[in-house]
């Protein structure tokens, strides 16, 4: 949560960080602020979009070739102008961004008041820029001395850039638990939460980890640890194109996401999955196969999305490996004192990589001694270079609030898993492995088939836009999707919604349904299609309103549903990768008919890197 940019080279710097802002808007979007160094440092915030700041006019803007920016997801204190960062110290001297949250603010702020110390906030930032500069004071210690001095005493999780008057050619960094990525440029550097703001200008990267601190001009970069030891940056070459991070003729990044199913979903598949030869290469897996085939549990921890994809992986590995799984959401794990056994393997789930429940989760689970292996889509985030192996779902960026495309390819991932693990247990027979590896090839084709129907879900959502509740129901594989149809529907159009299995509706939910209550069965032809058909019948016998997902082949339903969503055939393990789609594009168009922003709905942000 919360976006960073910093810019530091001979080009206007103004420009660049409001561009670099706008881009890491899905981190964050209830205040901004962009401060420069001119004749010294100027700052201005704004409350809202980062739009805001576009009508910022003094000269400073035409002029300063070196500038920090932030846009905000509120944590301490409302959203508001003085929330807004940048922070500057009580002396002026410093003005710094922050992304994280410092745990021991009030203890800190407290000491600080008490020697004199106002705040014009309610932020833990500007506390801690008071902080650094009470040490520096106090100490007649250089910036970075002081930084080194505060950040240990600093309990939480950071990135912060801080810029000095009297230094116009230098910005010092610090990352803790939040990202934090260098772009190297010629005689530029350019700073931020992660690489989209960057990739414009140079595909030169170096991710700063942990406890490090990076003293930056435009010509030099320094790498240290918070004990003063130098560290050699590594520079990493960017695989991603800017095209990739903007909407490309869409409306909203939502709908492009959406629509780039069938491309990200082969991307998820290219070089693994040869099925001509019939040969499924997973090499995170390969390289570590025993450690699966002879697990004695798998627990997954993820959350939201990624944890729906987690409920889906653990029908299909206990179906196809015969592993007991448990899915567990982040938050509660990192908490809660699990069991962890030798012979356990986590499996995280992530699109950003930053998640900070899941981040925890999963250094306590390391620390206990427990093989990590994680799923996510962020190249080189935090918790990928945690993971002691792992498979990247390769969806490109998503920008959209909303998780669509990073889903489906998670799941794909957790298939190919499940298959290959399957097989070497010899719990999966050659001739089922070759059937899952024929159908894997046919989904980004039918998911194509499906985005053709577009227009007839989108009668379907206005149809129903209206409503004040929804529930989602589905049996087998398809009960995450009821849960992932909901949660999709809640963020993006406000709609109540809740997501059931479908037998549990007649425990308590069906006591909702009236004639004012749509109700969407995803209902495609699996083991349990004949339950669900009952299920139905019961919701119209209350005068419910039903929606259905359905096989394209479906007559029965068809006849019951007040209306259908079509999906192609395929096998039930695969299910969920099909029968989301229509979900995803219901909710989107939903929003749209609300009149909604659902690339950045009200109270969210796309990294949760805060608890
Ligand atoms: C929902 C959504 C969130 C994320 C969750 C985990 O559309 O995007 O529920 O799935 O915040 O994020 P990652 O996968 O980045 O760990």
């Amino acid at each position: 949560m919360c976006g960073i940019v910093a810019y530091i080279g001979a080009q206007k710097a103004y420009p660049i960080i409001l561009k670099g802002l706008k881009r890491l808007e899905y981190r964050g979007y209830d205040s901004s602020g962009i401060a420069l160094y001119g004749e010294q440092i100027e700052t201005y915030k704004r409350k809202g979009r980062v739009a805001e700041l576009e009508v910022w006019d003094e000269k400073i803007t035409e002029t300063a070739t070196v500038g920090i920016g932030h846009t905000r997801w509120a944590t301490h204190g409302e959203p508001s102008d003085a929330n807004a960062h940048p922070h500057t110290s009580n002396n002026g001297q410093l003005t710094l961004v922050h992304n994280g949250i410092i745990e021991n603010y009030a203890s800190l702020k407290q000491e600080l008041v008490q020697k004199g110390y106002t705040f014009k906030s309610e932020t833990d930032t500007e506390v801690l820029v008071n902080f650094i500069e009470e040490i520096q004071k106090n100490n007649d210690y250089s910036l970075e001395e002081a930084m080194r001095v505060a950040l240990k005493r600093v309990v939480g999780a950071y990135v912060i850039i801080v810029m000095e008057n009297g230094f116009p050619n230098r910005l010092i960094a610090a990352r803790k638990g939040s990202p934090l990525v260098i772009g190297v440029g010629e005689g530029e550097h350019f700073l931020a939460s992660d690489a989209s703001p960057i990739i414009e200008y140079t595909k030169k990267v170096i991710y700063v980890n942990d406890y490090e601190l990076a003293i930056i001009s435009k010509d030099e970069i320094i790498l240290k640890n918070l004990g003063n030891e130098p560290i050699t940056p590594y520079i990493q070459q960017l695989d991603m194109e800017l095209a990739q991070i903007e909407k490309g003729g869409f409306d909203h990044f939502m709908l492009k996401e959406i629509f780039d199913q069938p491309a990200s979903l082969t991307d998820c598949l290219r070089g693994r999955l040869d099925s001509e030869n019939q040969i499924l290469t997973l090499a995170g897996i390969d390289q570590h196969l025993s450690i699966f085939t002879e697990a004695k549990r798998i627990v997954i921890v993820a959350c939201g999305t990624s944890w729906h994809a987690g409920l889906v992986a653990e029908y299909m590995i206990e179906a196809l490996c015969r592993i007991p799984v448990e899915v567990e959401y982040a938050s509660e794990f990192r908490y809660r004192n699990p069991v962890i056994n030798s012979g356990d393997v986590i499996i995280a789930i992530s699109q950003s990589g930053e998640t900070a429940d899941t981040l925890v989760a999963l250094e306590r689970a390391k620390e206990q001694g427990a093989f990590i292996f994680g799923v996510v889509n962020a190249v080189g985030s935090s918790i990928a270079r945690l993971s002691h192996a792992g498979a990247y779902t390769h969806a490109g960026p998503e920008i959209g609030v909303a998780s669509t495309k990073a889903f489906t390819a998670q799941l794909t991932v957790l298939a190919m898993m499940a298959i290959k693990i399957g097989l070497e247990k010899k719990t999966l027979s050659v001739s089922e492995y070759k059937r899952y590896l024929a159908e894997l090839a046919l989904i980004p084709d039918k998911v194509k088939t499906i985005l053709g129907t577009h227009q007839a879900i989108k009668k379907v959502a206005i149809h129903y836009a209206a409503a004040r509740d929804f529930l989602f129901l589905g049996r087998g594989y398809n009960f995450p999707v009821a849960l992932e149809g909901a949660l999709k529907l809640k963020e993006i159009s406000y709609i109540h919604a809740e997501g059931y299995p479908a037998a549990e509706m007649k425990h308590g939910p069906i006591a909702l349904v009236d004639e004012h209550l749509p109700v969407l069965f995803i209902a495609t032809k699996d083991a349990y299609y004949e339950k669900i058909v009952s299920n139905i019948q019961e919701i119209k016998a209350r005068k419910g309103k039903v929606i259905a997902v359905v096989s394209a082949d479906d007559t029965l339903i068809r006849s019951m549903a007040d209306h259908v969503m079509e999906v192609p055939e395929v096998d039930e393990l695969l299910a969920p990768l099909l029968s989301v789609i229509p979900t995803q594009l219901l909710s989107y168009y939903i929003g749209v008919e609300l009149g909604l922003d659902v690339d950045k709905p009200r109270n969210l942000a796309k990294s949760v890197t805060v608890e």
